[in-house]
């Protein structure tokens, strides 16, 4: 099948034209799979949240998703998965808590090329085994959008570690290949999955990983999480949510003399960034009003264990790039 977006192909920008894309992929997908079963990785992601939502329309239970936790995921992603998929749509969803194997062979890594490498192929090879579990499966599902096969032929960004073993071949089902991010949200939209998931800012594939600079240890892991998880939900309560590009914090591997309870104290700083782009080539910062900067940082400092203070990055990019890693 050609690898290029027909030029009859009308760029999908309402839910009318969202509606036929999916009556259409759903009859294709049908007419390819026929009764048989299509495993799918979940991560949870826009592209292939979107992509689950498609096949659970046309074949229902047929689809197998796997979500597998790594433990560097935000905040409540995979409680959502699980609600969204299991409990609201009825999906068939493997649910599998990797976080303790993701950690342990990230243990006292500290390069960050490795530690995504790690992070890649210990994704695939949990994959693998859940899929190893099941029998009979001839078909993948991917996320698969048009940006993917025109930067990178067509293979997702995070699958950069190789893919699944040679006697695992399966035959592709990517009903999203020809759509841009923006159509794919839309049709997220149509099929009714809830407006964060589909709207979500960016996040890499090695998640928090990323995020916790230097050789990950859970505490500190866990102060990226919660951190982030306060900033997120002061940008929503601030009007902030779907205004700015992108915005989290890091923790870099260092710690600094503060002051707790009128003792000296040795904890870590985090810090805030901001940003918006429209390619996420160059990127400007977000003007953040001080005041919640201000109380934002009174709530990291109160509420996240061995964090005493909070920075905010004024960096453009370039210099600085978007993430910290
Ligand atoms: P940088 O840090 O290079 O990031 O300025 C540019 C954008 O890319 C995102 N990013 C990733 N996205 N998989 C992804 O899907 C990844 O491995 C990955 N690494 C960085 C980053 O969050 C920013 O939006």
């Amino acid at each position: 099948m050609s690898n290029v977006r027909p030029a009859s192909m009308q760029r999908i920008t309402n839910f009318e034209l969202a509606n036929a894309f999916i009556d259409e992929q759903v009859k294709a997908i049908r007419e390819q799979v026929k009764d048989q079963k299509v495993l799918l990785a979940l991560s949870g992601g826009v592209d292939s949240s979107v992509v689950a939502g498609l096949l659970i329309k046309a074949i229902g239970k047929q689809l197998v998703s796997v979500h597998v936790n790594h433990g560097l995921l935000r905040k409540g992603e995979p409680e959502q998965v699980v609600e969204v998929f299991r409990n609201q749509l009825d999906a068939n969803l493997v649910y599998v808590d990797a976080t303790d194997r993701f950690l342990d062979k990230l243990k006292g890594v500290s390069d960050p090329e490795t530690k995504r490498k790690i992070i890649g192929a210990e994704f695939i090879r949990v994959f693998e085994e859940e899929a190893r579990k099941l029998t009979d499966i001839k078909f993948l599902a991917q996320g698969t959008i048009y940006p993917d096969i025109l930067e990178s032929g067509g293979v997702k960004a995070h699958h950069n570690v190789g893919g699944l073993p040679e006697d695992m071949q399966f035959e592709l089902v990517e009903p999203l290949k020809f759509l841009y991010k923006d159509e794919v949200r839309v049709v997220g939209d149509a099929l009714g999955l809830p407006h964060g998931m589909v709207y979500r800012q960016p996040f890499p594939g090695p998640g928090l990983g990323v995020r916790c600079l230097g050789a990950i240890t859970k505490d500190r892991l866990e102060a990226v999480r919660e951190s982030d998880a306060i900033l997120r939900e002061e940008f929503a309560k601030n009007g902030l949510e779907g205004k700015v590009w992108q915005y989290f914090t890091a923790i870099p591997d260092i710690k600094s003399v503060g002051v707790r309870n009128d003792l000296r104290a040795d904890e870590w700083c985090v810090i805030i960034r901001a940003v918006n782009t429209k390619d996420a080539m160059t990127a400007t910062v977000e003007p953040v009003p001080f005041e919640l900067l201000s109380h934002i940082t009174n709530r990291i400092t109160t509420e996240v264990k061995g964090v005493n203070r909070v920075l905010f990055d004024l960096t453009p990019k370039p210099t600085g790039t978007i993430e910290w890693e």
